[in-house]
């Protein structure tokens, strides 16, 4: 192998991840207008095969070793299971991880598991049905749960839950979250919130601040620091109630954790970005279409993650979001 993913900071980038899809069929008031957005073109998105050489590249000669499938809402993509089964081909195997909002796992859990899926990270921001409705403007809270539970019965470990604290909307209810979680098994995260939302309508004084999140959990539970190395995780974890239980939180904003990044990306039309909150994307789907080799666009890899900046600026006066949402990025 050459060289693998290096940028000009010391990072490398080991951790891909990987929008197969744009579209979702919810609409969180955070992240898109009720209305949608204008989709990309089904002919702009990377098919089964481009993601297949696109990975193989990836995993063989850029040292990528994790692998995750992001989307919008990647349970959209009908061949998600087959794109799985192909990444779990490759050697070294890379481990493989999806990001969903668990709408139809319950039908597809058993399937991706079979494929080769490892483990699974599943938004759900609320577990009252109103409220549901009111975030997603959709009511499909009892298909979540329901997708959550044959995630786990699939044998998918860990299954994590992702949640977004909105001040006066759902900000009550970070202890029931966690008593859920607990209760079932599951991995819980709190999530800052990030200026990466379609509408761009983000504000910082509405964001619940990870912060926050500990004063609204040690109300009714005892955190301590959790001993596991942190690494590259988003996630800084802690145990509840000294039991075996964690809760994590994802403080991107008041606690960034750039310096230790290992993140690159790859957006479902095929384009590349450093980080989350680049400015600039580089096309490879052109190149990849028009008959470079797997050196060549290897070696666009490598250029574009030499580029990566130091951290995402969202605490600079100069920030400014990227062109794109987290719904076409991938989060
Ligand atoms: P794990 O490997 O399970 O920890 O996954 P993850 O937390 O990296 O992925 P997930 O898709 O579940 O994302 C959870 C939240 O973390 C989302 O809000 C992501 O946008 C955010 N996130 C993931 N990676 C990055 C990153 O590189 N930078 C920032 N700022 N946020 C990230
Ligand atoms: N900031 C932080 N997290 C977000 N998510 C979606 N939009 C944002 C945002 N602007 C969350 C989703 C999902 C995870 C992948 O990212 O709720 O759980
Ligand atoms: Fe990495 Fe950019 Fe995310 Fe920071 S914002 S952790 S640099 S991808």
């Amino acid at each position: 192998e050459a060289a693998g993913l290096i940028d000009r900071y010391g990072r490398t980038a080991a951790d891909l991840r990987v929008s197969l899809i744009d579209r979702c069929n919810l609409r969180c008031s955070y992240c898109m207008p009720a209305e949608g957005l204008d989709w990309l073109a089904k002919s702009s998105l990377l098919d089964t095969s481009e993601l297949d050489r696109l990975l193989r590249i990836a995993v063989e000669r850029l040292g990528v070793r994790d692998v995750r499938f992001t989307g919008g809402e990647p349970l959209l993509r009908p061949d998600l299971a087959a794109v799985v089964a192909n990444t779990a081909r490759l050697r070294p195997r890379p481990r493989i991880s999806l990001t969903t909002n668990g709408i139809g796992l319950t039908r597809r859990a058993e399937e991706l598991a079979a494929a080769g899926l490892d483990r699974i990270n599943v938004s759900l921001d609320t577990l009252r049905p109103d409220r549901f409705h009111t975030i997603t403007r959709r009511r499909r809270l009892d298909d979540v749960l329901a997708g959550l539970a044959a995630a786990k019965t699939a044998g998918l470990d860990p299954v994590k839950i992702n949640a977004v604290l909105l001040r006066g909307v759902n900000d009550d209810e970070a202890p029931d979250l966690l008593r859920f979680a607990l209760d079932g098994g599951y991995h819980l995260r709190f999530i800052e919130q990030m200026p990466l939302d379609a509408q761009h309508g983000w504000q910082r004084s509405e964001m619940i601040t990870a912060t926050e999140i500990l004063t609204l959990l040690q109300g009714t539970f005892a955190l301590t620091p959790h001993e596991a190395e942190r690494g590259s995780a988003p996630a800084e974890r802690w145990s509840v109630d000294g039991g075996p239980g964690t809760v994590g939180v994802i403080g991107s904003v008041t606690r960034p954790f750039c310096a230790a990044c290992d993140r690159t990306r790859l957006t479902a039309d095929g384009q590349l970005r450093s980080c989350l909150f680049s400015q600039t994307e580089t096309d490879l789907r052109g190149p990849l279409r028009s008959g470079a080799d797997d050196e060549e666009l290897a070696d666009i890899w490598r250029t574009t993650m030499w580029g990566k900046p130091a951290g995402h600026g969202i605490n600079d006066e100069s920030f400014t979001q990227p062109r794109r949402p987290m719904s076409a990025i991938g989060g």
